[in-house]
């Protein structure tokens, strides 16, 4: 039967065997396949006059029948394995065979094995409306063209099956741009609060770095990597986005925007502390030397040992306190022949002889200056005590100031200041006899009482 094939080239391409017809893959649809049909059912009554009845040898489908001494048509859809895949069956005919959907209403040819046709398709159409074929119970069902390959759907299109036909849509995330179907760009409409990719039939949102995906799957929130185990060796804060690393007081911040080194707040100035700067993890501390105590923070006060009772002194001795300790002075410290009147104070007996030289009275006094002030400083004010009309006062260093550290500069007739004239450093004490002479206008009188001062000069300039 390999006329049929030569006349139904308008619609597939010569295939590959005579005896192929691969008709399923090429006619789009069933009225050609009726069409094909007839043709054939047309073109099978002369072939079989034309049956050979004395060859031995017979043609291709073909085969020779001792018995009948006859060329027998050879069922090809027996001999042959699998002759027709999937959702094709296969029609012995004349020197051949058919391929054909299996809902396509096959008349078989009039002498071949297979059953006879229920009804010749020019007498007896089916009788159930397009889309419909009838079922053993001579009931119309719905023909589902997607599962027989029935339907002439894009590749790219989905194909629904219909009561009576069917439906070719494009899925989800597609849209019909002439005959095909075509990826949405979704990604053109904004849908995504940062980013958005494309996906065949689909999308995804993205986010920036330090942001996730919302509930929604397109609003991007913020992490708060602070919870999440941000690297921050000290403090981590959280901001939008991002988050940063700050460290506590007295460290900083590492190139590394991470870790915290201390600072060395000792480093930055040298007036921090007054005395010595501790550097410490996350801090300062100032020092002071011994005698002395911090005040407030920076500061340093000399201890007075001879208020607080630190001081280790005898019955016999007096506490005098100066910048950086104290020392202990006998309480008496008068010398023959100077007997001691008062605290402090020895006076030379006029009737004593040995006196007549000598100041009339000594006094003692103590102060304490710190090092390296500036000069020239007033340190210490001479007063005369006593005041006697028309007397005179003449103020002098009498000893102690072989070096010229100090001078006296009169106020009046009755003071004078002693001045440090050199910038002197401890720790030393000076032992100054300032001599106060009193004369009457007359100079009829004259009269010397001194005050030995010792000045000690502390190791520090506070
Ligand atoms: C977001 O995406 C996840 C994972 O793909 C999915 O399980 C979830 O249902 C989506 N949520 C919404 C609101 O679309
Ligand atoms: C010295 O001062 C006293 C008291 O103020 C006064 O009486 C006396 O006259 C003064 N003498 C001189 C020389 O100014």
């Amino acid at each position: 039967m390999r006329g049929a094939v030569a006349e139904s080239p308008d619609f597939c391409p010569p295939p590959p065997s005579p005896r192929m017809l691969p008709f399923a893959s090429c006619l789009p649809g069933s009225l050609l396949l009726w069409a094909f049909l007839l043709l054939l059912l047309g073109a099978a009554s002369p072939q079989d006059s034309e049956e050979p009845d004395s060859y031995t040898e017979c043609t291709d489908g073909y085969e020779w029948d001792a018995d009948s001494q006859h060329c027998r048509d050879v069922n090809e859809c027996l001999t042959i394995p699998e002759a027709c895949k999937g959702e094709m069956k296969c029609i012995n005919h004349y020197g051949g065979y058919l391929c054909l959907p299996r809902s396509a209403a096959v008349i078989n040819d009039l002498h071949g094995e297979g059953p006879p046709p229920p009804v010749p398709p020019a007498q007896h159409p089916n009788p159930c409306p397009p889309g419909y074929e009838p079922d053993e119970q001579e009931s119309c069902v719905d023909v589902d063209e997607c599962t027989r390959a029935l339907h002439d759907c894009r590749p790219s299109q989905d194909c629904h099956n219909l009561p009576g036909s069917y439906q070719c849509t494009c899925p989800d995330g597609y849209r019909k741009i002439g005959p095909e179907c075509v990826d949405i760009d979704e990604c053109r409409y904004r849908y995504c609060q940062h980013r958005c990719v494309n996906l065949p039939g689909s999308f995804r949102c993205q986010c920036e770095p330090g942001f996730q995906l919302g509930p929604n799957n397109r609003s991007c929130v913020d992490v708060n990597e602070c919870d999440m185990g941000a690297p921050c060796e000290q403090r981590c804060f959280n901001s939008y986005g991002t988050f940063l690393c700050r460290c506590h007081q007295g460290y900083e911040l590492h190139r590394d925007g991470f870790s915290c080194s201390d600072i060395d707040e000792c480093s930055y100035s040298s007036y921090l502390c007054q005395y010595r700067c501790v550097n410490e993890p996350g801090r300062f501390s100032c020092h002071c030397p011994q005698g002395y105590q911090l005040l407030a923070t920076r500061l340093c006060q000399d201890i007075d040992e001879c208020e607080t009772g630190a001081y280790q002194c005898s019955e016999a001795q007096t506490c005098v306190n100066f910048h950086g300790g104290y020392r202990c002075v006998d309480t008496n410290r008068c010398v023959e022949p100077y007997v001691q009147v008062s605290d402090n104070r020895c006076l030379c007996p006029a009737s004593n002889p040995l006196c007549r030289e000598q100041p009339s009275s000594i006094v003692h006094r103590y102060m304490s200056i710190t090092s390296e002030r500036s000069v020239p400083a007033d340190v210490f004010q001479i007063q005369a005590t006593s005041v006697y009309p028309g007397a005179y006062n003449a103020f002098q260093i009498r000893a102690g100031n072989a070096q010229g550290h100090f001078y006296i500069r009169q106020i009046n007739n009755v003071s004078a200041m002693l001045v440090l004239a050199r910038p002197v450093t401890g720790p030393r004490e000076y032992v100054l006899d300032l001599e106060m002479v009193t004369m009457n206008s007359l100079m009829s009188y004259r009269a010397s009482s001194v005050l030995r001062l010792t000045v000690f000069v502390g190791a520090f300039t506070f």
